[in-house]
């Protein structure tokens, strides 16, 4: 039934493109140096790099292998694999986690789209003080009806993306996109290690101090972890299930892995050699970027075509993840209501930008309501990112290891792939990753958040 009208990838190449366009975007931009900032700098970052590896990769090729084996989307490939309705309820409450996650992640991708206007304008290479920078965001967010637009605009381009034939084109745009993205990078980089103290910056993200660790360290690295590499909300299994059974997983997967992570960490060099050099607080929060790479952008002379350059960047990378967040409720409405794809992407985007106004609202006219010194817009992102999101990649490994089983799994990890041949090394690592290690760690960061 709903096979007939599923799209699928043409090659691997397309779904390497889509995978790597859902996972690269503000997460490794944006979200990591922030929260690095405010979780303690080297030793968080081990810690992120462990939750990555030993957590998040084997969960991703579980939810991949979930929408590779059924080719349906997260509720009917839950409820395939679960034989059950309440499997196909959770793969279900995926689809609602991601369109949380859509509804924040526009408000601070229409801060981008600002910033870019801002760069096309020149204002962002005139700022000869922090305290400038800072005071220049505070006053662009203080804004409602301005935040709320670019919300909306940025929820319109996607939806624009989504319906229209340019999607494919946006991603395969990333074989541009990635090498010009990195290379800004490298400017800032460079230009940022030649200010003064710049070097602090790379001691703080390099050299472990484990007294400046938090206690909820361990909670906040693993969400980091899951969002980047958007799992939890049905993304990978809505992506693995247009994929072609026999489809090598690990040499789809783990180039998206490396190249995002080597990108968010030369975000963390880039931001943070500015932290220390202007003096800012490493732990300022979600407007670290904003209040931070302007500086760099005023001090050297291209920077006002790189300014402009990153934040096109930037921005074409948010669209190309909120899509993926987009898609499993849009792949939901198609396969159950048989709307249309133009009917279920309009309805999509119409409840996330709904549900994102709280969010825009909570840096100006709401930012009076607090709960435990955290705005609306942090709150909804730490219930998703770190309670939902752990809980939907909890329920995707239960579902591969236990209900389906680990040994079925790797069976149909290795019709695609011949690493994953009996006693390998790696068919060790994602049996116990999937198995024990992921379930395991994911329960004890949940109960530690409960109880803390
Ligand atoms: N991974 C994306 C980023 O880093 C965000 C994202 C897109 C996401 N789709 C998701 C996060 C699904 C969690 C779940 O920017």
């Amino acid at each position: 039934m709903t096979t007939a009208v599923r799209d699928s990838w043409k090659s691997r190449v397309g779904f390497i493109f889509a995978a790597l366009g859902s996972a690269v975007g503000l997460g490794s931009i944006w979200r990591f140096p922030y929260i690095v900032g405010m979780h303690g700098g080297a030793a968080f970052i081990i810690l992120y790099l462990i939750c990555l590896f030993a957590i998040g990769f084997p969960t991703l090729i579980a939810e991949i292998l979930i929408g590779q084996k059924t080719q349906k989307g997260p509720a009917e490939g839950f409820q395939e694999l679960g034989r059950s309705k309440l499997w196909k309820n959770m793969g279900f409450m995926s689809v609602i986690t991601g369109l949380i996650i859509s509804s924040f992640y526009s408000v601070v991708a229409g801060w981008t789209i600002g910033y870019l206007i801002q760069a096309i304008s020149g204002s962002l290479v005139q700022f000869r003080s922090s305290s400038n920078a800072k005071l220049f965001f505070d006053q662009f967010v203080s804004s409602p009806g301005l935040i709320l637009g670019l919300h909306f605009l940025f929820m319109a381009f996607s939806g624009f993306v989504l319906v229209s034939g340019v999607r494919k084109g946006i991603e395969r745009g990333s074989k541009i996109m990635m090498p010009l993205l990195f290379f800004v990078l490298i400017i800032l980089i460079v230009r940022g290690l030649m200010l003064p103290h710049s070097w602090s910056g790379v001691r703080f993200l390099f050299q472990p101090d484990w007294s400046l660790l938090t206690p909820s360290a361990f909670a906040m690295a693993l969400g980091q972890a899951f969002f980047t590499l958007s799992l939890g909300q049905g993304t990978m299994t809505t992506y693995g299930s247009y994929l072609s059974k026999k489809e090598d997983l690990l040499k789809s997967c783990l180039p998206v892995v490396l190249l995002n992570t080597l990108l968010a960490l030369m975000m963390g060099v880039a931001v943070f050699s500015i932290v220390f050099s202007a003096g800012l607080a490493p732990s300022s929060g979600p407007a670290l970027i904003f209040e931070t790479l302007p500086i760099v952008f005023s001090q050297i002379s291209w920077g006002y075509p790189l300014s402009i350059l990153f934040f096109s960047l930037v921005v074409l990378a948010a669209i190309t993840s909120q899509i993926s967040a987009l898609e499993p409720a849009i792949a939901y409405f198609r396969d159950h209501k048989k709307w249309s794809r133009k009917k279920s992407t309009i309805i999509t985007c119409c409840i996330s930008a709904a549900l994102g106004i709280p969010s825009a609202l909570s840096f100006n006219s709401w930012s009076g309501f607090q709960i435990k010194g955290q705005n609306l817009c942090e709150c909804i992102s730490f219930f998703s990112v770190n309670i939902l999101v752990p809980v939907g990649g909890m329920l995707a490994v239960l579902l591969v290891g236990w209900r389906w089983g680990v040994k079925s799994a790797l069976e149909e990890l290795r019709q695609g792939s011949q690493f994953f041949e009996k006693g390998s090394l790696l068919s060790q690592y994602f049996r116990i990753g999937i198995k024990f290690s992921a379930p395991l760690f994911i329960f004890l960061v949940l109960l530690d958040l409960l109880i803390s």
